[in-house]
C-alpha cells in the first residue's frame, strides 16, 4: 500500500501508512479552511512541532477520544501529561525511534514554541518521516536555514514546507529551501488560513518547476497524494 499523504489545510497533515493513522499539527477548531473536524478526525499518533495555538490545536481532544499517542519533543509532552493525555512519547531534535509503522527523526526549525497558556514549550521542532522506504520532511514552522542542505543529503520524496511568509518562510525563501533540500516533490503549506498569509501557490509552484527539479503538488483542503 502507498503512503497516503491528506493535507487537512495549513500545517495539519494526515499521513497513512500499513494501516497506522500519523496526524501531524490538528488545528482543525477556529481554522476556516478546515476540512474535517476535530471530533471527526482519526488518529493513531499525533506529532506536535510547537506549542503555538495553530499547532497544538485540537492535539488534546483528539488524543484522549482517539486513545491516540502524541509525540513531540519533550517539554511539550510534560505540558500535555498535565493536560490528561494518557499516551505521550517524547523525542527531541536529532533523536529518532523506530515506531511499529516505520522511523521519525525530530529536526531543528527556526521559530518560537511557547504553549497556549504561556508554559515553555521548548525548542519547535520539523519531522522527517521513514515509511515503507519513502522520506517525507515536514518543516513544519520555520525561517529558510542553510542546514536543509543536510536534510536533503538524505533523499527526500516529499518536502512539506510553509510559504505563507509573516509567521514563516515567504514564497522567496521557500524557492531557496527547495533548492538547498532538492526533494523529488514538494507540498506548500501554511498559507491562506488568514489574511496576513495570503500567497498565491500556483505561482509559486510555476517558479519552483521552472528553477528546480521538483514537481509541485498543491493540494486543496481536504485533497492527498500517495507516493
Ligand atoms: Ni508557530
Ligand atoms: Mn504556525
Amino acid at each position: 500500500m502507498a503512503v497516503k499523504v491528506t493535507w487537512h489545510s495549513h500545517a495539519c497533515l494526515l499521513i497513512e501508512t500499513d494501516g497506522a493513522k500519523l496526524l501531524v499539527d490538528p488545528f482543525l477548531t477556529g481554522n476556516p479552511l478546515a476540512p474535517v473536524s476535530a471530533d471527526k478526525v482519526e488518529a493513531d499518533y499525533i506529532f506536535v512541532s510547537h506549542g503555538h495555538g495553530d499547532h497544538m490545536g485540537d492535539t488534546v481532544e483528539i488524543a484522549k477520544r482517539c486513545d491516540a499517542t502524541v509525540v513531540s519533543n519533550f517539554e511539550i509532552q510534560n505540558w500535555l501529561t498535565g493536560q490528561g493525555v494518557q499516551k505521550t512519547h517524547p523525542l527531541h531534535i536529532g533523536g529518532g525511534f523506530n515506531f511499529p509503522w516505520g522511523r521519525v527523526k525530530l529536526t531543528i526549525a527556526h521559530h518560537g514554541s511557547a504553549l497556549p497558556d504561556g508554559s515553555y514549550g521548548g525548542n519547535p521542532c520539523g519531522f522527517i518521516f521513514y515509511l515503507q522506504g519513502k522520506k517525507i520532511y515536514h518543516a513544519c514552522d520555520t525561517g529558510l536555514f542553510y542546514d536543509m542542505k543536510l536534510i536533503g543529503e538524505e533523499g527526500i520524496d516529499l518536502a512539506v514546507i510553509p510559504i505563507g511568509d509573516n509567521f514563516t518562510m515567504g514564497p522567496e525563501d521557500a524557492l531557496r529551501a527547495v533548492k538547498l533540500i532538492q526533494p523529488a516533490q514538494v507540498l506548500p503549506i501554511h498559507y491562506n488560513t488568514f489574511d496576513i498569509i495570503r500567497q498565491d501557490p500556483s505561482s509559486w509552484a510555476k517558479q519552483v518547476e521552472e528553477e528546480t527539479g521538483a514537481g509541485v503538488r498543491v493540494l486543496k483542503p481536504g485533497e492527498s497524494l500517495e507516493l
